[in-house]
């Protein structure tokens, strides 16, 4: 099992495992005292992975009811996030008690959020079943849901306790979640190179898929650890986002966040190029490995589009210029205020 510990505030291990599943409930007593457990997940995880997962807490000696919410992004809204909040309520949680979050970032997301704001926050596990989940949404503490006016709106910070999963849970993607979640991975292989590169232009496999997603979580872990409010530098992460969020909502959430952010991400890409900024060589390499895995980086909207759209929603709220991540090069990236007309012309006429 590799184990990566988060030196957060509120300091955790992330533990990546082949045909773990059945010691969850184990390593969560090793964290945790015995209490009352929510799982909340999702109605396709819950045929897949739900059993297993309330057979090994209820043999640790947890005392444990489950909540299945709809899956999908269109889900991950205040409605659902206050279904979640009412279950642990009529479960009687109290503060001593945990909440389990199984499944992909929607269900982290929402499951964390309820976790965050429950009698003003009580302790969660996250257990990412998807690839996306398991290199990002799952570290970090971002909990959140969206609103019509944008993705991740209402939310809080909150660290998980434990961050567990099983890579064998991957096997029973489709391969339109495996494109999400390596969409997230090319955005660690743009900001740091190193191994994440290597792993992805070799290939993802079963055998390597272990080594992938932790060489993935070091990077998240490094940025997180430096500024875990999200108040300089892990702005980085956001690589690719601020133009991914602005496509999810102009497709009012259809198109999903990994394949949006593929798309965001391609357009700075192929900015930062035109700019002399980037090499050929090197938005050749990130081009290649978005064909590579099949990733759709069309834009189906006009840069005047999206820049249009991401004006108004800023300049809503009071601002007239965003952070941007710039791509330098493979490995060295950026984070610049960036005006809205400055960010137009860098991005028009792609
Ligand atoms: N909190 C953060 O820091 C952070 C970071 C990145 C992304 N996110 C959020 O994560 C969300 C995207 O996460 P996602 O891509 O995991 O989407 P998702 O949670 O919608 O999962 C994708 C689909 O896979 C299904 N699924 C989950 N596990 C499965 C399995 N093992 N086998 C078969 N099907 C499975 C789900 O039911 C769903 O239909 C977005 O809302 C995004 O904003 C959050």
């Amino acid at each position: 099992m590799i184990k990566i510990e988060i030196k957060t505030e509120k300091p955790y291990e992330v533990l990546i495992g082949k045909a773990i599943l059945s010691g969850l409930g184990g390593h969560i007593l090793s964290a945790h005292k015995a209490c009352k457990v929510a799982v909340v997940t999702d109605n396709i995880v819950d045929a897949l992975y739900l059993g297993q997962t309330e057979a090994s807490l209820d043999d640790a000696g947890f005392a444990v009811n489950s909540f299945v919410i709809e899956s999908g992004e269109r889900k991950k809204t205040p409605a659902v996030y206050l279904s979640v909040i009412d279950f642990l309520a009529s479960s009687k949680l109290n503060r001593e008690d945990m909440v389990v979050a199984l499944g992909g970032g929607v269900v982290g997301d929402i499951a964390g959020f309820a976790a965050a704001t429950y009698m003003r926050g009580i302790d969660f596990v996250q257990v990412p079943t998807t690839l996306l989940s398991a290199i990002d949404a799952s570290v970090g503490g971002k909990t959140g849901v969206d609103l019509a006016e944008g993705k991740n709106l209402l939310g809080a910070f909150h660290q998980p306790r434990l961050v567990f999963y099983d890579t064998d849970t991957f096997k029973t993607l489709s391969p339109d979640d495996i494109k999400n979640g390596v969409s997230e991975g090319i955005k660690y292989a743009v900001l740091r190179g190193g191994k994440v590169l290597e792993h992805l232009t070799a290939g993802i496999s079963d055998e390597n898929i272990a080594d992938f997603v932790a060489e993935c979580v070091k990077i998240k872990r490094d940025i997180v650890e430096a500024d875990e409010k999200e108040r300089g530098n892990r702005r980085l992460l956001n690589l690719g986002h601020t133009l991914g969020h602005v496509i999810e909502k102009l497709s009012s959430f259809g198109t999903p966040h990994g394949q949006a952010v593929a798309k965001g991400l391609s357009i700075v890409a192929r900015a930062s190029n035109r700019a002399g900024i980037l090499s050929d060589g090197e938005l050749n390499i990130i081009l290649d490995l978005f064909a590579q895995y099949g990733l759709d980086i069309s834009l189906g909207y006009s840069p005047h589009e999206l820049i249009s759209h991401l004006s108004l929603d800023k300049k809503a709220s009071g601002d007239d210029a965003v952070n941007f991540v710039d791509i330098i090069g493979i490995g060295n990236c950026v984070v610049k205020k960036t005006a809205f007309l400055d960010l137009k012309k860098y991005i028009e006429n792609l």
